[in-house]
């Protein structure tokens, strides 16, 4: 009860701390350009901002992978604006004891609130800067995969990665867990003495003898950027700031897949300025981690299902390396505001490919965003969370993770982009990365600066753009921009031949880039009938397809047309790979089919254990189905 008139108290302190900032505003504003409107609050946080707000936070942590738990230390320094309580966000934590100094503190670790976890108060000096609390992670905490041997490819060896976005940073770190509160960083973490431990921070590339390894990050970064992964893991390196990491068996497959990554961090910089984080390596996990790509900072964290083996599937590393310029310098404030880290991220992803790998490549991508767009629209019954600025207040954040933000956050841009010219935009975005490097920003202090900067000079441009159509409303305004495709015409044409006269031209069809592929699979997804798919396979065998994404699309297709041969191949798949985006419309079409449903529980049932939770999360809802721990 106290936490919440807690809660609802410091939203008025800062209710009214913000009106005087807003004064104060007024005046300021003819001669300041623009600036970041008075920091909203996150809905996602229990705390006490801005009495109390989290600098630096050093770790010592020792990782025990037969309990399987982290244990250790957190100081954490902050500054205080005069408060006798600082209010961290904890979930799962078991706290030993919060010191201030050598001295211990009294402090209430308040009663969990679903997805927000508890509340940590600790009581301190209005002039304390710095807390120190000795805690444990419990079974069960979120953010942290542990893997068997089993689940890796040596085998030999257990593995653990963490996870933190959006809100899982505190089920392993007691801290202010949101994305508008940076801090620096430094850890030292025991691991076992075969294994090597990686942070997204200064990295170690080799294992040492006393399984002890000390990271630094000494860039302001907000909690769902910490990462750790420890395993039986390797370095290779690519260019002198770009590297990889992996197991024995992956690495090299991994270091050739990613050759252009050098190529590809000089495309991002020509377009909008130095990269900033020193090096940019990519660690390998095993294929159970729920996304395609985490985006930590320095170390981004990718799943093995991109190492086709001919680069096809690179757009990835792409993504997540815009990350560095949008999402890990310039931050949404809050996940009401995701699209400005995703959204952004999309656009400069595709830049980067069109840099590196061409326009007809960059220009299938959109499309298959637009496609993407659309069943997620219809998905969402265009419902409010089809606006792009979201409201996630008392949800799960883990809800505004669609294809909004990613895809209608993108078709956003490039309708500016259109308006006012690759060239005005390009040079605005340098800008406005520099404007707000280190800073977390709402989407409104990136419309008032997108307005001040950009679109005043181009009156025309604002009234085309329609900017609250697509802001705050629902659906997609009619204005989207629409993206030819040369390649991808030809596609449909085959596709509709094939539908109507069972040929599919081979020797083109050879060539075709994995876009291709896709792209024709969901043209006939709707008639295709079960011999055309007998056909299919027979020639270009798709069942067995290496590419995680055709093979993804052809189960989906089996799936609906009960194309039994598949099954197999489906099963092996469900059971190996964890990738939330592959698993979960698989598992939601198997229980859209009465003859599929019962299996899907059953191949469900095995494979959970092997799923991350966000994944499983996702699934038992799907498959309307609890399991009790
Ligand atoms: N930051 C996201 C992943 C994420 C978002 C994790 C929200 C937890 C909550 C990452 O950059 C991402 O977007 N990954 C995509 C790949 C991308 C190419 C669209 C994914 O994992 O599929
Ligand atoms: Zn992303």
């Amino acid at each position: 009860m106290k936490i919440i008139l807690n809660y609802l108290l410091q939203g008025i302190v800062i209710f009214l701390i913000t009106q005087c900032a807003k004064q104060e505003n007024i005046q300021k504003e003819e001669e300041q350009v623009i600036d970041i409107k008075d920091t909203p609050r996150d809905p996602h946080t229990f705390a006490n901002t801005p009495q109390t707000i989290m600098e630096h936070i050093e770790l010592d942590l020792n990782v025990d992978f037969k309990k399987q738990q982290i244990s250790g230390t957190a100081k954490i320094n902050f500054k205080n604006n005069g408060s006798d309580v600082i209010i961290l966000d904890t979930k799962n934590l078991t706290i030993e004891s919060v010191k201030i100094g050598d001295r211990e503190t009294p402090y209430t670790l308040h009663e969990e609130i679903p997805h927000m976890g508890s509340a940590l108060e600790v009581s301190i000096d209005t002039f304390t800067t710095s807390i120190s609390i000795k805690y444990s992670t419990q079974a069960g905490a979120e953010a942290l995969q542990w893997l068997s041997p089993s689940q890796t490819s040596g085998k030999r060896l257990p593995f653990l990665f963490t996870q933190s976005q959006a809100i899982l940073a505190r089920t392993w770190v007691p801290c202010q867990d949101s994305p508008g509160i940076r801090f620096t960083y430094k850890a030292s973490v025991q691991v076992p003495k075969n294994m090597l431990a990686l942070m997204s921070a200064s990295n170690p590339t080799e294992k040492n003898d006393d399984g002890i390894y000390h990271f630094e990050m000494n860039q302001p970064v907000p909690a769902y950027l910490l990462a750790l992964v420890v395993g039986d893991l390797t370095f290779q390196e690519i260019s002198d700031r770009t590297g990889v990491y992996a197991e024995a068996q992956v690495v090299n497959k991994a270091k050739s897949e990613l050759e252009d990554m050098e190529a590809m961090l000089k495309a991002a910089e020509n377009l909008y300025g130095p990269y900033q984080w020193e090096r940019y390596d990519v660690v390998f996990l095993p294929p159970s981690f729920p996304f395609g790509g985490m985006e930590n900072p320095r170390l981004t964290f990718a799943t093995p299902t991109i190492l086709a083996g001919d680069k096809s599937l690179v757009s990835l590393v792409a993504h997540e390396l815009a990350h560095s310029w949008s999402g890990n310098l310039v931050t949404n404030a809050t996940w009401n505001d995701f699209w400005l880290n995703e959204g952004f991220t999309v656009y400069f992803e595709y830049r980067i490919m069109e840099e590196v790998y061409g326009k007809d490549v960059s220009e299938m991508l959109s499309l298959i965003s637009y496609s993407d767009l659309n069943k997620e629209l219809e998905a969402l019954d265009y419902g409010e969370d089809t606006k792009l600025k979201l409201n996630l207040a008392g949800r799960n954040p883990d809800e505004g993770v669609t294809s909004i933000a990613y895809e209608k956050g993108y078709y956003f841009l490039k309708l500016i982009e259109q308006t006012v010219g690759k060239e005005n935009f390009d040079d605005f975005l340098v800008k406005y990365f520099n404007h707000f490097a280190y800073k977390s920003i709402d989407t409104e202090s990136f419309l008032t600066y997108l307005e001040k900067n950009l679109l005043d000079s181009f009156p025309e441009a604002k009234a085309t753009i329609q900017i609250d159509k697509w802001v705050y409303n629902t659906g997609l305004p009619e204005n989207c921009p629409i993206i030819a495709s040369t390649r991808f015409a030809n596609v449909k044409s085959a596709a509709d031949t094939f539908i109507s006269e069972n040929v599919l031209n081979g020797s083109a069809a050879r060539e075709w880039l994995y876009q291709e592929w896709v792209y024709f699979l969901r043209n006939v997804s709707d008639s295709i009938t079960y011999r055309q798919m007998a056909l299919l396979d027979k020639d270009f065998r798709l069942s067995n397809s290496g590419n995680s994404e055709i093979l993804f699309e052809w189960l989906m297709l089996a799936v609906k047309h009960d194309y039994t041969p598949a099954y197999s191949r489906l099963e092996r798949f469900l059971k190996t790979v964890g990738r939330r985006k592959f698993i979960a419309p698989l598992y939601q079409a198997m229980a859209d089919n009465p003859k599929l449903s019962k299996r899907a529980k059953t191949i469900y049932t095995s494979a959970r254990p092997s799923y991350h939770f966000v994944a499983v999360n996702s699934i038992d809802k799907i498959l309307n189905v609890s399991y009790s721990e």
